[in-house]
């Protein structure tokens, strides 16, 4: 018996931010999101069971991991167990092509393409909704970097329910995100922990009660590619994230005093009819998102920046896909 199967993801950037839950428990996000794939940023991640083996082992860009890092793998790999109804171990391999030390996050890449494997290694042909629906357990934002292109994520206090899906594909507008490293250091709290502290924040509450609003002002920019408007709701959003995240009990501080020079630089070459913008997750690294046709100018700019230690690059990508599935019964 054959239980194996190989798949890649790309990690994706958000124009509308998902922080905070609904429903802790059920990963039920507390308003939706809207995000798009990052191509040349992906990882590939290979999933095979055993009968003989008699552990759960995953290892991350040749290195074993174990401890918290294991645990989370495991209890995705438990969902998929029980869908399956089947009783075996996982020997997981997953490969980032970017460097760890980036301080890009491989949860959402590494989580959809564990989905796509780790289901097809036990044979099942799940939907991409369901598949979406999946990955969200294993990181919320990981249920966007299952369909293709420029994606959303709506709220639903369903739980089968909770999944996202496209709403253009990648080649429906040529946008360019400029990852600007400007530390490479571990971020010292999770998203995963972050968000949990949301609800302290009292801004959290007129965050998500607003976040329809963006959200239709941001997907109709995505379909119209009015890229001023994008500009608007994304620094927006991405400001009122951060908001969040500073006035919540303990405060956090993702980005450096390097990162607001940036966010005003975007500001100012904004003036000189460049069409960029900024958003942060949750680190300082700061993407800077041009049009096709800026691009250049943007990163003769951001080079000129002493702070900055590197710039990844990368254009709408494609869905997770299957590279092989070698599952025979
Ligand atoms: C700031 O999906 O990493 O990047 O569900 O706890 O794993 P968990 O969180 P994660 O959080 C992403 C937060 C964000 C915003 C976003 O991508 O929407």
């Amino acid at each position: 018996m054959v239980m194996k199967a190989t798949a890649l993801a790309h990690p994706n950037i958000a124009f509308v931010k998902y922080w905070g839950f609904r429903d802790e428990h059920d990963r039920i996000p507390a308003n939706g999101s809207i995000s798009m794939n990052i191509g040349c940023l992906s990882t590939k991640t290979a999933v095979e069971y055993s009968q003989s083996f008699k552990e759960d082992r995953f290892v991350l860009n040749g290195e074993a991991v174990t401890g918290r890092g294991l645990f989370r793998v495991q209890q995705f790999l438990n969902r998929i167990r029980q869908m399956a109804q089947k009783a075996v171990f996982a020997y997981v391999e997953s490969e980032n092509n970017f460097p760890v030390g980036t301080g890009v996050a491989s949860s959402a890449s590494g989580f959809a393409a564990l989905a796509l494997a780790g289901t097809a290694a036990l044979g099942l042909a799940l939907s991409e909704d369901q598949l979406s629906s999946l990955a969200r357990f294993g990181s919320g934002s990981a249920c966007r970097s299952i369909p293709g292109g420029f994606v959303e994520w709506q709220t639903e206090a369903r739980t089968g329910k909770s999944f996202a899906h496209s709403i253009a594909p990648a080649n429906h507008w040529k946008l360019v995100d400029c990852i600007v490293v400007l530390s490479e250091d571990h971020k010292s709290v999770g998203s995963e922990d972050g968000m949990r502290t949301a609800g302290t924040s009292p801004l959290q509450q007129a965050r998500v009660m607003d976040s329809e609003r963006r959200l239709d002002l941001c997907r109709t920019a995505i379909l119209t590619r009015d890229f001023d408007t994008l500009a608007k709701v994304t620094e927006l959003d991405s400001n009122m994230m951060h908001a969040v995240m500073m006035t919540s009990e303990p405060p956090l501080f993702y980005w450096h005093p390097q990162s607001l020079e940036i966010m005003k630089a975007v500001k100012e070459w904004q003036k000189d009819g460049l069409e960029v913008t900024y958003t942060l997750d949750a680190g300082p690294n700061v993407h800077v998102i041009a049009t096709q046709t800026d691009v250049g100018e943007v990163l003769v700019r951001l080079n000129q920046f002493p702070a900055v230690i590197d710039i990844l690059k990368g254009v709408p990508a494609g869905p997770a896909r299957l590279l092989s599935s070698g599952y025979q019964a």
